[in-house]
């Protein structure tokens, strides 16, 4: 089931005696990880009421074009592009009419005509409307249009008759959506990532950071999630916008971006830790604004500054680590630092990245770098940070799922 994690699932629901088993599947959705919408069909509301589907996708229920407050919070044409997969389960003979027919005389019907994403209709009906020349027409016109029937079962029906037209159940309709999904690299695995630099505080107003823009973590964090991963990005203060799909947690400086991780990374899989953490921060923090002496032009100033945790280290150092990516930003003998950072943070896999050169790295759109293993060096070619946090999150998972074993090579340097 674990193609369905972070999956949009728009369940439609049309009226059925089968639509009670709508709320397991919804259960069963959400446990697989996946987001889900639902839309009722007046007729279904006979059944099943929109609160129980409510409750149970932790979503508001779309069962009319004409209500503002479902169109507020997300508008039909909006939902159609939102979902991966369009299931409508329990369809019944009258909805499958409508649709074949190309008809929007309702939010669901409508819906179908808007959306780009696949339509799987699970049947429920009794025997004689299934078996029907005009129910079998109308589905063949559906399956020849590109929609995918789940079912239906054969058996004891609701009314009494013996025969098919059942519901599939909602256990067998997960599985046969799951398999309509490729295999994520990450699949069902929790990656937590940093990104962009800490701020260390001198005084109320003043601190000490750097230049990350948060641009290479949050592309990467993008990246994981679109590869089937449940992502948390720990964020230190940045002007980006949240990825689609991506939990995030803004933290501001070394010590908070540090506890952050140590318990985000409790149970995850992976860790990759992008972020421009501060090496020090200053040992004391004035409580009030520090004002310069007018009488004294030469004066200088003095912070003693201390060292912060290292992160990526600490969580390498875990009893029940994560796989560890780092990151090694170097302006010279670029390789050679990266790998020996690599072997004293104990880290698995490091991405050395060259940020004499203003265009990649810092603030830039770009980036080039360059993935470091025990045994590999694998140079990428400059590219957008989309596109360069794509191809690394395609080898750091095929690395990550060859071997499966975290390293343990080398000795581990918190300090
Ligand atoms: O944010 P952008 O503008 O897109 O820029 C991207 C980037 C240049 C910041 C990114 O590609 C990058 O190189 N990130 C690592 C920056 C860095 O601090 O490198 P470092 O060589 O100083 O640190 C090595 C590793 O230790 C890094 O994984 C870093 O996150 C980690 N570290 C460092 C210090 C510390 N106290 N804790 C840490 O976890």
């Amino acid at each position: 089931m674990h193609r369905l994690n972070n999956k949009r699932i728009l369940l439609g629901i049309t009226g059925g005696i089968a639509a009670y088993k709508s709320a397991e599947m919804v259960r069963h959705l959400r446990k697989a990880g996946a987001e889900v919408h639902v839309i009722m069909t007046p007729a279904a509301c006979e059944f099943i009421t929109p609160l129980t589907l409510q409750a149970l996708s932790g979503n508001t229920v779309h069962t009319s074009m004409l209500d503002p407050k479902a169109e507020a919070g997300m508008g039909h044409i909006e939902l159609a592009k939102w979902a991966d997969a369009v299931v409508i389960a329990p369809a019944s003979a009258d909805f499958i009419a409508r649709m074949a027919a190309g008809m929007g005389n309702d939010l669901l019907s409508t819906m179908c005509l808007v959306t780009q994403a696949p339509i799987y209709l699970a049947p429920a009906m009794n025997q004689g409307m299934w078996l029907d020349v005009a129910t079998q027409k109308n589905c063949e016109t559906l399956t020849n249009r590109g929609v995918k029937m789940f079912g239906p079962d054969e058996g004891y029906q609701a009314c009494g008759d013996v025969g098919p037209g059942r519901m599939l159940d909602p256990e067998v309709i997960l599985q046969m959506l799951a398999e309509q999904f490729d295999t994520g690299l990450l699949a069902g695995k929790k990656v937590v990532i940093t990104a962009g630099p800490t701020r260390e505080a001198i005084d109320p107003v003043r601190y000490i950071s750097n230049h990350s823009s948060g641009k290479m973590g949050f592309a990467l964090a993008s990246a994981a999630a679109e590869a089937g991963a449940s992502v948390t990005l720990i964020s230190g203060p940045v002007n980006l916008e949240t990825p689609e799909r991506v939990n995030r947690i803004d933290v501001t400086d070394a010590r908070s971006m540090y506890a952050a991780a140590m318990e985000h990374t409790e149970n995850s899989d992976m860790f990759i830790g992008c972020a421009a953490v501060a090496d020090y921060r200053p040992e004391t923090v004035a409580d009030a604004k520090i004002k310069k002496d007018p009488n004294e032009p030469d004066q200088t100033m003095a912070i003693k500054l201390v060292r912060n945790p290292d992160i990526v280290a600490s969580v390498a150092a875990k009893e029940n680590r994560p796989f560890v990516v780092g990151f090694a930003a170097e302006t010279n003998n670029v390789i050679e630092y990266a790998t020996d950072k690599r072997q004293r943070k104990n880290l698995d896999l490091i991405i050395a990245n060259d940020v004499s050169d203003a265009s990649i790295g810092f603030n830039s759109e770009d980036n080039a770098v360059t993935l470091v293993g025990p045994d590999f060096e694998e140079p990428l070619t400059k590219s957008s940070k989309r596109l360069l946090a794509n191809q690394l999150i395609e080898l750091i998972a095929r690395y990550y799922n060859e071997t499966s074993e975290p390293a343990s090579d080398h000795a581990t340097d918190v300090s």
